[in-house]
């Protein structure tokens, strides 16, 4: 058992530019958006934002430029509590992501390009061994190299810490990285890139929890967008129903929105379902808001939700 507490998260830190508009345009064609946000993003940094508004204690490992964009995770980071574990460089500039936002669904999709957090080298994550360490839970993701992801999930096991993966961007990792997972929560686009089928229904859901749990990961969470979130692992295989009571305006973050969530219920020491609960209506709140780390709700208002569906058993 480990005897840290809080969460650790290593990822990326990036700023994202995010573009209102009716479609995408085609390529060689402009067209006119309806507007644009500039904010803090990153899919490992706002699952931090995500987790400390959520009320965890919340270290996070990244890379930044010396430059304006870096400057704004900064400030994120204080407003929401986070401690930011940065190597700051000179020479390399800080990541950005281009986001489209469908203006009348809310769907999104992403450029994202890491500037200075796509260096993070198993060097980097190995000099951040006591902040692994020293938590109770652990998240990473794929947008820094896999290398370095594998690294510090191996540092997470060999210590105890409950570990959190979510392989997001669909980029290639080791396969070991299955085994060190204790929870293993891709999207279902990202699931279907690794069990080679659609994830369209329940059943398909199940089945690529299935072959998740063959592959070694401890419970496989996958999140299903507005279907919610199916859980499989070797003692339960359950849909969880999306959680929310406002419209939709903005889905990009969901996922890091119910990461977040999920991990600071986990490190207060909840059950997998109530945690899996607590992720959706984080999740629901953040995608009535605009934008990725800035939607990220507070723990009152995540109550206040969960206590309006009476979701919480
Ligand atoms: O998951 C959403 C995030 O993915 C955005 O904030 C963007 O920066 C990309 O990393």
């Amino acid at each position: 058992m480990a005897q840290g507490e809080g969460i650790a998260i290593l990822g990326i830190y990036v700023a994202d530019t995010a573009y209102l508009a009716s479609r995408m345009p085609k390529i060689g064609e402009t067209i006119s958006g309806s507007g644009f946000t500039l904010g803090p993003g990153g899919k490992g940094s706002n699952q931090a934002v995500a987790a400390a508004r959520a009320g965890a204690p919340v270290r996070f490992m990244s890379k930044i430029g010396n430059d304006p964009f870096g400057k704004m995770a900064l400030e994120i980071y204080e407003q929401s509590g986070v401690t930011p574990e940065l190597d700051v460089m000179d020479d390399m500039p800080t990541g950005a992501a281009f986001i489209f936002v469908n203006d009348t669904t809310g769907d999104n999709a992403i450029i994202v390009y890491p500037g200075a957090a796509g260096t993070i080298s198993v060097e980097d994550v190995r000099a951040r061994r006591d902040v692994i360490e020293g938590a109770r839970v652990f998240v990473t993701q794929l947008e820094q190299p896999a290398d370095a992801a594998l690294e510090a999930l191996r540092i997470a096991r060999g210590a105890g810490v409950t570990t959190v993966f979510n392989p997001a961007p669909a980029n290639p990792f080791d396969d070991a990285c299955y085994g060190l997972s204790d929870y293993f929560v891709p999207n279902e686009s990202e699931a279907a890139a690794i069990v080679g089928f659609e994830i369209e229904t329940e059943d398909d859901a199940r089945r690529a929890g299935a072959d998740f749990l063959k592959r070694g990961v401890g419970t496989a969470l996958i999140t299903l967008g507005e279907k919610g979130v199916y859980i499989h692992s070797a003692d339960i295989s359950v849909l969880v129903p999306a959680i929310s009571d406002a419209p939709v305006i903005d889905t990009s973050g969901a996922g890091d929105a119910f990461i977040g969530g999920f991990a600071t219920a986990l490190s207060e020491g909840r059950a997998v379902q109530d945690a899996v609960r607590f992720g959706c209506a984080t999740a629901g709140i953040a995608v009535s808001r605009r934008g990725t780390a800035p939607a990220m709700p507070e723990r009152a208002d995540i109550d206040a939700l969960l206590r309006r569906v009476g979701a919480m058993q």
